[in-house]
């Protein structure tokens, strides 16, 4: 007989308990705990009954997968993925409420029902007369595609199972459930089974689903964190909802490479792809403090805006703020300018801001901040045709970083000719190379 056992999950960090606690071990949220309600596999005589059917294989003897991917048509979701869907791979697409999810999914289940295969799109919030509304106003509304309004996996299984389809879209993972589970929809335990249970479909009947899932900004509710291990692939769509802007973002590929990104505006028509998008704003050449530097995101280098303000302070310690930058990072600069370049700022209050909501992680801008700190504190402009390229250590010096060569490219792209780099660059187009090797000279050049 099955046994039903009962057990408490932390909804926040899936911390498993045998009994309710108001405060979770493990990531110290409180009132977490939710009750799952697991049967258990029928036993005989007290040991479970286990039936082997899997042998071990030669690996000389195992045919290669081939990957055949597919297009989904949207170039920039393309290059996320390394290249296309890959067929029977799983992938998920975490983001906050309202950020375009199901907008890219019905997008690309337009494009792919037209003649890329049978597409079904299960929905367990939104019923298929709103579905049908997106997709008219996405220009998609007469597209071949199989709509399945419902909560239950088992209603998706059999809809698997009653017709062939190439794609499976389930929008989202939260607000469907197995009838094999007491536990409700979005829990844990709900959202680990069906992963699972769709996992296993698309490599058994090499289906390509692509999975949505909430994501909330305290990520109390079970979400994508959970499921990453369990999938192929996982992107997050991000955005800048003051100008319009999404950023698709993948952060683990098992098909393709990491850390790629695809940049969209968010339109009544859907998304549109920016293919040549720069952060960096129409420069005023009179303004003090800002400058533009190339950033690298998977591969691709993009031009982003680096503002500063430095002014005397009214307080009695004076204020650093970043916005876009560590702020460790800055204050070390900051350390830096004043012991190796001389400069005093202890007086000065300190705001660094990167415009368009990107968000710096590489030090390869490190002089770039020291530049646009020192261009607010002096008050002088640098000229928009001007960037500045290099890691900026607690000695001083300044050391070359990664793929100069692309960086220096889309900056010239952009309209950039004067580089301040740590090293020569070989660049088949004339370009200006002031070398600067540490902050001290570079303050007197500057
Ligand atoms: N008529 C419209 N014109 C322009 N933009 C629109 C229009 N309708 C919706 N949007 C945009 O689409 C977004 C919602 O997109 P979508 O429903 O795909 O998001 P989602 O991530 O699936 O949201 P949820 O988490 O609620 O399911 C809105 O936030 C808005 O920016
Ligand atoms: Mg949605």
């Amino acid at each position: 007989m099955a046994k039903k056992k009962s057990r408490y999950v932390c909804q926040s960090c899936g911390y498993v308990s045998p009994g309710w606690i108001g405060k979770c071990p493990e990531c110290s949220s409180w009132s977490s705990f939710v009750e799952e309600v697991e049967e258990s596999a029928p036993s005989a005589g007290g040991k479970k009954i286990h039936e082997p059917n899997v042998s071990a294989v030669n690996l000389r003897e195992v045919r290669g997968l081939e990957t055949e991917r597919t297009k989904t048509g949207i170039g920039e979701l393309d290059q996320v993925l390394g290249g296309g869907l890959v067929k029977g791979s799983v992938i998920l697409v975490g983001g906050e409420p309202g950020i375009g999810k199901s907008t890219i999914m019905l997008q690309s289940a337009g494009i792919l029902s037209g003649g890329r295969g049978r597409v079904l799109y299960v929905s367990g919030e939104e019923s298929a007369a709103q579905i049908k509304l997106r997709a008219e106003r996405l220009g998609i509304g007469t597209a071949d595609i199989s709509i399945l309004p419902t909560n239950s996996l088992e209603d998706v299984l059999s809809a698997l199972d009653k017709e062939r389809f190439d794609y499976v879209v389930m929008d989202s993972i939260q607000t469907v459930s197995s009838a094999e589970l007491n536990s409700a929809a979005g829990t844990v335990g709900q959202v680990r089974h069906v992963t699972y249970r769709l996992v296993e479909v698309a490599k058994g009947r090499a289906i390509t689903v692509l999975i949505v899932g909430q994501v909330t900004k305290d990520g109390y509710i079970a979400g994508p964190k959970l499921l990453e291990h369990l999938v192929d692939t996982v992107l997050y769509f991000e955005g800048d909802y003051s100008r319009g802007l999404r950023i698709l973002r993948s952060v683990k590929n098992r098909f393709g490479p990491t850390d790629e990104v695809g940049i969209f505006e968010m339109s009544d028509k859907g998304l549109i792809e920016l293919k040549n998008y720069s952060f960096a704003d129409d420069a005023d050449r009179s303004v003090s403090g800002r400058v533009n530097v190339p950033v690298i995101e998977g591969t691709r280098a993009f031009l982003v805006e680096v503002q500063a303000l430095v002014a005397p302070t009214f307080y009695q310690f004076p204020k650093r703020n970043a916005m876009g930058i560590d702020l460790n990072r800055m204050n070390m600069l900051l350390a830096v300018l004043d012991k190796k370049g001389g400069l005093n700022l202890a007086g000065s209050d300190v705001y660094i801001n990167v415009a368009g909501g990107m968000k710096i992680t590489e030090t390869s801008a490190d002089l770039a901040l020291c530049a646009a700190m020192v261009s607010s504190y002096r008050e002088r402009a640098i000229a928009p045709e001007t960037t500045f390229i290099g890691e900026v250590g607690l000695t001083g010096t300044v050391r070359p970083v990664s793929n100069m060569k692309s960086r220096v490219a889309e900056c010239y792209k952009m309209g950039i000719r004067k580089f301040y780099l740590p090293e020569k660059v070989e660049f088949d187009k004339k370009i200006e190379i002031v070398l600067t090797k540490d902050i001290s000279s570079f303050l007197d050049m500057f």
